[in-house]
């Protein structure tokens, strides 16, 4: 049943803007014709010397990197590997609190001696701003001996940190910097994106090229500069990647060099697009596509433009424009929180794309009636630590409803969703600040996720 829905979601009319960035062009046949794995003449994902070895360095030549890793389990594998890779067990590590769940696995599983660096939030927007400079430093200067800061840039909504001073500061400090870099993957391609990671001296940074570029889901790059990290970097894949890769994913990753090889023109219409949608979206009373806002905040150091924030400033909630768009314009976005909504572009997007969702949102703006200030959840605190986390799940659990939890320690992940950051961890004190920010959350749409306990009832050490 479900090759024959996704055959009828292919087929239909409904414009995407949401991954992956190939915008679903092609067949909706399944290309058992290509799918092998490691056969003879077909080279090894794990110890590559012939067409995988190639098209890794060709992968390498177009980002910038001197190595260049394909990962078919996606972004996740990516960072597994390289946090595993970059620490020894027990670790300190700096961790920017809005990282992806793979992160927190990551240092869970490397039983990594963690501290949080909370990022603030762009006011009256509610998205995390960039990670400064400054606070990665007083981290550091606070925390001696830590190995390891692991930062996302961009984020989901496209905010970008100063990767270049960061990591001049990690490295002060003796400290390497991995990067998340899993939604920048188009960066290298337009002078108009902000720089990539690895450019600005990250020891490492992790791409999906399923996220922004025309590469299938799963598909990724791990990059470094580095010739002793790359070999640690191999070792850990081994560990954590398939051992059976899906070469129509390698194909994918193939294609999408030749396409970036040849691609300058595509990038220049794209960015063309975006600057045209924007300066239109400046006409709109009620609905706003944020661009000039997010870039001016004096806490944010740069700005993916490919990503579109759009807020609705009280006159509707992100969810019911989000709907709209789906019943009455055949548009899906990526996803909707609160106020806003996000609708994700890549280099695949077409002319009638840009058009539909522009005509879309003038339409529903000029139905609309009211307009608030926005009102946004503050920073949320970090919790008080009692346990590392690998201690806090040894520890028995007893179920409680979240309600009831304050003061006791959470034995699991409780995370708002989207975009998933965690406002407890497993050993985290249930303090009454975080929970009140939990309920403001829930009240904004958010949807409250935890490690397979049924919310509200949670995991507590007993
Ligand atoms: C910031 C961030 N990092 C990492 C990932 C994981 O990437 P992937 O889906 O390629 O495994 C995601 C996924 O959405 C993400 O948003």
């Amino acid at each position: 049943m479900l090759y024959e829905k996704l055959k009828v979601y292919a087929n239909s009319d409904v414009y995407p803007f949401h991954m992956p960035g190939h915008k679903r062009i092609g067949a909706t046949a399944l290309p058992y014709g290509i799918d092998i794995t490691e056969i003879d003449g077909f080279d090894n994902l794990h110890e590559p010397q012939g067409c995988l070895k190639e098209l890794q360095e060709k992968a390498a030549e177009l980002f910038g990197s001197r190595y260049a890793f394909a990962l078919v389990n996606g972004s996740t594998v990516g960072i597994l590997s390289a946090i595993r890779a970059m620490t020894k067990d027990g670790d300190r590590v700096l961790i920017a609190r809005n990282s992806h769940m793979a992160v927190y696995h990551a240092a869970e599983l490397c039983r990594l001696d963690v501290t949080y660096l909370m990022p603030e939030m762009i006011e009256g927007l509610g998205i995390f701003s960039s990670v400064s400079p400054e606070s990665v430093e007083q981290a550091l200067r606070a925390n001696p001996g830590i190995s390891l800061v692991v930062i996302t840039s961009p984020t989901y909504e496209g905010i970008v940190s100063d990767i270049k001073s960061i990591s001049a500061i990690c490295h002060r400090y003796g400290a390497k910097l991995f990067v998340d870099e899993a939604h920048g993957a188009h960066f290298p391609f337009s002078d108009s994106f902000p720089q990539s990671a690895i450019t600005c001296g990250a020891d490492a940074a992790v791409i999906s090229l399923h996220k922004t570029l025309p590469a299938m889901t799963q598909t990724a790059l791990l990059l470094t500069d580095s010739k002793a990290l790359s070999k640690e970097l191999k070792r850990q894949l081994s560990v954590f990647e398939t051992s059976s890769p899906s070469y129509v994913l390698l194909a994918s990753i193939d294609r999408c060099l030749r396409f970036l090889k040849h691609g300058n023109r595509a990038f220049e219409e794209y960015i063309s697009r975006l600057t045209q949608l924007y300066q239109a979206a400046n006409s709109l009373r009620h609905l706003s596509v944020l661009h000039d806002r997010i870039l001016s905040a004096s806490n944010v150091f740069d700005f993916d433009a490919g990503k579109l924030n759009i807020f609705c400033n009280g006159c509707m909630s992100g969810k019911t424009l989000m709907d709209i768009l789906r019943t009455d314009y055949r548009i899906e976005l990526e996803m909707a929180l609160g106020d806003r909504a996000l609708a994700m572009t890549s280099v695949c997007d077409s002319d009638e794309g840009f058009d539909r969702l522009l005509s879309a949102l003038k339409e529903i703006d000029g139905n609309c009636t009211s307009t608030d200030q926005m009102t946004a959840p503050p920073t949320c605190p970090l919790p008080q630590k009692r346990y590392a986390v690998h201690d806090a799940l040894e520890q028995d659990g007893v179920m409680l409803d979240i309600c009831q939890a304050e003061g006791k320690v959470s034995r699991e992940y409780v995370r708002a969703y989207p975009p998933g950051v965690p406002l407890f961890v497993p050993g985290e004190v249930i303090g009454r600040n975080v929970l009140s920010q939990l309920k403001a959350l829930e009240a904004a749409g958010n949807e409250i996720l935890t490690d397979g306990s049924a919310y509200p009832l949670i995991s507590i050490i007993g």
